[in-house]
């Protein structure tokens, strides 16, 4: 009967919504209010860094209706109407009051919760009178209790509407204080660290992870503002965030990660390129612009979805299971990967609702403060890298390598203060963790276009292969591989990486030997390597082929899978790819992952490749495929079910082995194929 609050949805101070407590007998009711008032109580034990006063003022007075709510229980006497009524009405009001302890004693809530105290305090104040309010309704002579009891509810009354619950002086001086500091960052001075060491010890933050925690709960704040309405509170939050970041850089010298947040686990870092079916819409096939889940959680895009409900099915799509509600949630962290691919991929994205324009993708900062804090800070770390002692080097390389993340802002930022040459000099570094937090900060700086051509004339290329071939931890020859997809992209420094000697080597060496990851991104950077026709030959006689069809009948990942596949649908399309392929015996191996694969874009790589074998592989090709007897059932299948472009594949490729069929019965076979009247899918 009470709802446990999640907090992975809800925005703090927010309130989801709460139903009132409807057909249950009095005596649930009592122990649920009995149970919420014993929940709430448990915060007298939480230390509260902010709104001090108001919180304790509830806190007792929930303790004395939660005394009197025990005695009438004990008493087990009938209860008039308006006193269920009452009841009720408090179980939905401690409810909320629960959330509200919830969200400012939650992790990393201080600073916000410091900066919204009026509006904590006025939640305090409307939550207290409504326990008055509900007061009234008890007919207080008619209940059975002791006087005590009965004098002690009739105090609660009197004090719910009296008490003032106004802001803390206490909370009121700190934000203040952060108010002036933001004001400095503002006008482009560097702030005193005595005074941001005050508001951090006020506010209890007295480590990097707590900073950090801080600053995660801003930012987990300013995906809530985007999808507001009003977007009151960009500015603040952007300005926060500045000032948080800030402090977490300059005055925590000792990173004291959580277990889970240890540098390793955020190495994680693989391209997301060729495999795009999770950003697929399952109905419309199209990448989702506004992905959003259903009761039974799968997701599709909010048009699609509402085209079908409205169409008279209230069912999932994908599991057919009629759907209870009809709710749609949000799937923000689906969304953000989109438009991330998006973005690293230069495709536009469709943006539907006018100015749901995200900061963190523009090259503004949210805040003039948050700017500047971000170019003070750039400073501070360019100056570690370059004069630092190791360690000092090593936590600036982290700190830039959780900056770039997603940031464009802050990717140019950085560039701009000088932080890439500085990388550069850490990649022969002995500390394999300061190799692999700069490799990884370039990585992500290198998609900032600018970037690439500060790497690239500093030297990057020879150094970023050097940690490709003799990276001191696996995690960092997978960012030299990421890194060189990137700098892929341009296509002078497709033809600069292919003409390195042994560079290509590399890559399939990484391919062969490396972890999962690596030959993700291996796989993807000879991907971006290969749009350069030059690169094509080097890759056929480095032995790609053999190597990749290797890779088909021996790997697990569908991921790897799929990318292999779109590789070598790529060297397919040229004559000597084609026969390459062909040598490796590669056509049974791509017929049998047609048939057993469920990855849509597997699917669609193997269509390509096999039209592509057919059409450059002349008569060699099709009457083996004509024999294979699993051939034909999922090309029928992706007829109706493929994404238009491999349907329209597979109808081409069904039709060409219909022809050959007719003509080999017809005994006028002739070897070659007029490819002339297919090339206009290419
Ligand atoms: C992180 O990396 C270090 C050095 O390679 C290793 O000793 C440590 O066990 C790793 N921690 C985790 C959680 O993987
Ligand atoms: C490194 O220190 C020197 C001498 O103090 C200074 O001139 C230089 O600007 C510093 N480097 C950076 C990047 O701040
Ligand atoms: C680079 O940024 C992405 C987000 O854009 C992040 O997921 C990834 O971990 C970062 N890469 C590294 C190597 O830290
Ligand atoms: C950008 O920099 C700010 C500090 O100025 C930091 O708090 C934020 O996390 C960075 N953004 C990303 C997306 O990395
Ligand atoms: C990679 O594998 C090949 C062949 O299996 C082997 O000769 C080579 O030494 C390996 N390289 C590394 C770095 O492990
Ligand atoms: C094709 O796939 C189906 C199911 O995925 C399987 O039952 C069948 O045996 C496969 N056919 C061949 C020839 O592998």
């Amino acid at each position: 009967m009470v709802s446990k609050p999640d907090m992975s949805t809800r925005r703090i101070l927010t309130f989801p919504a709460i139903r009132h407590c409807e057909a249950v007998s009095t005596a649930t009711l009592l122990d649920s209010l009995l149970l919420l008032a014993s929940n709430i109580f448990e915060y007298k034990s939480k230390p509260l860094f902010t709104n001090y006063r108001n919180a304790q003022q509830s806190l007792r007075l929930v303790g004395v209706l939660s005394i009197f709510f025990e005695e009438i229980r004990e008493n087990r006497s009938d209860f008039s109407d308006s006193s269920v009524l009452s009841f009720s009405e408090l179980h939905f009001i401690l409810q909320k009051l629960r959330f509200l302890l919830e969200d400012f004693t939650c992790d990393g809530a201080r600073l916000w919760t410091l900066m919204k105290c009026e509006f904590v305090a006025s939640l305090f104040r409307v939550l207290i009178r409504a326990i008055a309010t509900a007061l009234d309704v008890l007919p207080l002579r008619s209940i059975e209790v002791s006087l005590e009891a009965r004098e002690s509810v009739q105090l609660v009354m009197k004090q719910a509407r009296e008490l003032q619950f106004e802001v803390d002086p206490a909370d009121r001086l700190v934000s203040n204080d952060v108010i002036s500091i933001l004001s400095q960052f503002g006008d482009g001075i560097v702030p005193d660290s005595s005074d941001l060491r005050r508001v951090l010890n006020q506010l209890g933050i007295k480590s990097w992870s707590e900073c950090n925690r801080e600053i995660k709960l801003l930012e987990s704040e300013m995906g809530f503002e985007y999808l507001s309405e009003e977007k009151r509170d960009l500015g603040l939050l952007s300005s926060l965030i500045g000032l948080m970041s800030y402090c977490r850089v300059v005055l925590f010298e000792f990173i004291d990660t959580l277990p889970n947040q240890q540098p390793n686990d955020s190495s994680s870092e693989v391209i997301r390129h060729l495999n795009t079916d999770d950003f697929r819409c399952p109905i419309s096939l199209e990448l989702m612009t506004d992905p959003v889940t259903v009761q039974t959680g799968h997701t599709y895009d909010r048009s699609s979805i509402l085209k079908w409900f409205k169409a008279g099915n209230p069912t999932c799509p994908k599991t057919g299971e009629r759907l209870k509600s009809t709710d749609l949630v949000p799937n923000l962290a689906l969304k953000q990967l989109i438009s991330q691919y998006c973005c690293e991929n230069g495709i536009p994205v469709a943006e539907k609702s006018r100015k749901k324009r995200n900061i963190v993708r523009t090259v503004v900062a949210g805040s003039v403060a948050a700017e500047e804090a971000m170019k003070m800070l750039s400073d501070f770390l360019v100056n570690r890298l370059e004069n630092g002692t190791g360690e000092e080097r090593e936590k600036a390389s982290f700190e830039i390598r959780i900056l770039t993340k997603a940031s464009i802002f802050n990717r140019s930022c950085l560039a701009e203060s000088g932080a890439i040459p500085r990388l550069l000099n850490l990649l022969p570094s002995t500390n394999p963790l300061a190799q692999e937090n700069a490799l990884a900060g370039l990585l992500n700086l290198s998609k900032h276009s600018k970037s690439k051509t500060i790497i690239v004339e500093n030297g990057g290329v020879e150094l970023i292969l050097g940690v490709l071939k003799e990276g001191l931890r696996m995690e960092a020859r997978q960012h030299a591989a990421g890194t060189l997809f990137y700098l892929a992209s341009v296509e002078e420094y497709r033809v600069l990486i292919g003409e390195i000697p042994g560079a290509i080597q590399a890559l399939m060496d990484l391919i062969r030997n490396g972890s999962d990851r690596c030959k993700k991104n291996a796989l993807v950077a000879i991907f971006g390597l290969l749009m350069y026709s030059d690169n094509h030959w080097r890759v056929l006689s480095a032995g790609l082929v053999p190597l990749l069809v290797n890779l088909l009948t021996s790997l697990e990942s569908e991921e790897l899978i799929v990318d292999s596949l779109a590789v070598l649908a790529t060297i397919a399309e040229k004559q000597d790819g084609t026969m390459a392929i062909l040598r490796a015996k590669t056509l049974p191996v791509v017929v049998e992952i047609l048939n057993s694969t469920t990855s849509r874009a597997g699917k669609d790589y193997c269509v390509s490749l096999l039209l592509a074998l057919c059409l450059n592989g002349e008569g060699d090709v099709v009457p083996v495929l004509v024999k294979n007897p699993s051939l034909m059932a999922p090309l029928y299948a992706l007829l109706t079910k493929g994404t238009s472009r491999s349907s329209k594949k597979a109808s081409l490729l069904i039709r060409l082995l219909h022809e050959f069929h007719e003509r080999s019965s017809s005994n006028l076979m002739s070897p070659a194929f007029p490819r002339e009247r297919f090339v206009h899918v290419w």
